[in-house]
C-alpha cells in the first residue's frame, strides 16, 4: 500500500475528505500522518480521533524560510512518504523543499486555476463577476498555485453569491475532486508531460473530470 502524508493548517475538511475515502474503501493509501505547521489546526484532533499520527512543526520556531522547510522535510522524510497531499496548508514553500518532494506533492486550491492563484480567491472570483468558479487539484512546482493540473471541478456562480456561500459550495466540490487525485497519483495513472497531465483511467471513471456543482 502506498504511504501518504497530509499536510494541514487548518480545520481539515480535506483531511476528512481523504479519511472518509480511505474508509470507504475508494482510496487504497496508508495515511502515514498528519502534519501541521500550526498547533491549534483543529484537523489535527480529527486525524487523532482516526487513530491517525500526528505532528506539529511550528513556523514560528524559525526565523527563516529554509530552516522551517529543513524541519518539515525531517519530519516528512521520517515517514518515506510515497505522495504528499497539501490539504489548506497556507505556507510558502522554498523552491529546494518543493524540488525534494516534485511529482510526489500535490495541493488543492480554490479556484479554477491559473485564474486567481493565492488567497480570497472567492470574493476575487465575485468581484471579477466569473460565472464558472471552481477548484483544481495540480503537482506543487516552484511557482505558486502553478504547477500541472490533475483533475478541476466547476461551481456556477450565482447571483446571489458572496465569498462565503460561494466557498461553501467549492469546498463540496474540493471534497469530491481531491480523493480521486490523491488515488490516481498513488495508483500511478498520471503522466506529466510539460504543464500537462493524461490521466490512465477508464473512460467511467475519467468523466467527472468537471463537476458541475450546482444544487
Ligand atoms: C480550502 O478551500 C483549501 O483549498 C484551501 O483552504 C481551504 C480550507 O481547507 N487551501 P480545509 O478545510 O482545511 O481542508
Amino acid at each position: 500500500m502506498k504511504k501518504l502524508l497530509i499536510l494541514i493548517s487548518g480545520q481539515g475538511s480535506n483531511l476528512e475528505a481523504l479519511m472518509a475515502a480511505r474508509q470507504a474503501g475508494d482510496l487504497p493509501v496508508d495515511i502515514v500522518a498528519v502534519i501541521s505547521n500550526r498547533p491549534q489546526a483543529a484537523g489535527l484532533e480529527k486525524a487523532a480521533a482516526a487513530g491517525i499520527e500526528t505532528r506539529v512543526v511550528k513556523h514560528t520556531d524559525y526565523p527563516e524560510r529554509e530552516q522551517f522547510d529543513a524541519a518539515l522535510a525531517a519530519a516528512i522524510d521520517a515517514y518515506a512518504p510515497d505522495v504528499i497531499a497539501l490539504a489548506g496548508f497556507m505556507r510558502i514553500l522554498t523552491d529546494g523543499f518543493v524540488r525534494r518532494y516534485e511529482g510526489r506533492m500535490i495541493n488543492i486550491h480554490p479556484s479554477l486555476l491559473p485564474s486567481f492563484p493565492g488567497l480570497n480567491t472567492h470574493q476575487r472570483a465575485l468581484d471579477e463577476g466569473v460565472r464558472i468558479h471552481g477548484c483544481t487539484v495540480h503537482f506543487v512546482t516552484p511557482q505558486l498555485d502553478h504547477g500541472p493540473i490533475i483533475v478541476q471541478a466547476a461551481v456556477q456562480v450565482r447571483d446571489d453569491d458572496d465569498a462565503q456561500t460561494l466557498a461553501v459550495r467549492v469546498l463540496q466540490a474540493e471534497h469530491r475532486i481531491y480523493p480521486l487525485a490523491v488515488r490516481w497519483l498513488a495508483e500511478g495513472r498520471l503522466h506529466r508531460e510539460g504543464q500537462r497531465v493524461k490521466i490512465n483511467v477508464p473512460i467511467r471513471e475519467a468523466a467527472p473530470l468537471i463537476v458541475p456543482v450546482s444544487g
